[in-house]
């Protein structure tokens, strides 16, 4: 059977997402990137999901007030309870429909039961040679996150050692 491991969501860009200078607020896109990685998360493992981690925000171009905003997000790595989401955004004039990619970032979304333990997965189906690439990807970027939450504890407890 095919996975559901592929979402896209589109949402106009309204007044009330404005910062001060008038262009999408940062915070307003982050609600609607979690959604769309809450959405493809959930939908492929057919189970509640949380964020865990957030990383490689790419905000490459602002977003104007009055564009149409698509969200690309698609599974790109599972382990056993955990699911990597990438998210790619594109920005749409609505009368010149130009395109824009503007924004990109990577979630790790972890499954849980009805006590908030993490629980397995399916298995990620690779077929194509870019669903092994985006895998090995993912797979990287899991352990330098993992070593990098190592770094950052060693350097918390010296930090308080020294208080
Ligand atoms: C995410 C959470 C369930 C992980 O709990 P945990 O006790 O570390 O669970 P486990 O040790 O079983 O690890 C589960 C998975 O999470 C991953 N994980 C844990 N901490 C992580 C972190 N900081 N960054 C990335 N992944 C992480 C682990 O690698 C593991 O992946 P795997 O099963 O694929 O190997 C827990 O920290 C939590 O509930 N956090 C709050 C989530 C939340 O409120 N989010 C915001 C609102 S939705």
């Amino acid at each position: 059977m095919k996975q559901e491991k592929i979402l896209t969501m589109t949402v106009l860009m309204t007044p009330d997402m404005a910062n001060f200078s008038g262009n999408v607020h940062g915070g307003a896109l982050l609600k609607l990137l979690d959604q769309v990685a809450y959405a493809c998360a959930a939908k492929y493992c057919k189970n509640y999901v949380v964020t865990a981690a957030l990383d490689q925000v790419f905000f490459k171009q602002q977003v104007n007030v009055g564009e149409l905003v698509t969200f690309h997000a698609q599974v790109n790595y599972v382990g056993r309870s955990s699911m990597e989401i990438g998210v790619n955004v594109f920005a749409e004039h609505l009368r010149t429909y130009e395109k824009r990619f503007t924004t990109s970032c990577f979630f790790t979304m972890v499954a849980i039961d009805e006590q908030g333990k993490s629980v397995e997965v399916p298995r990620l189906q690779l077929v194509t040679p870019e669903d092994h690439n985006r895998f090995a990807a993912a797979e990287l970027r899991k352990q330098l996150r993992q070593e990098s939450l190592e770094k950052s504890r060693i350097l918390h407890t010296e930090i308080e050692d020294d208080c």
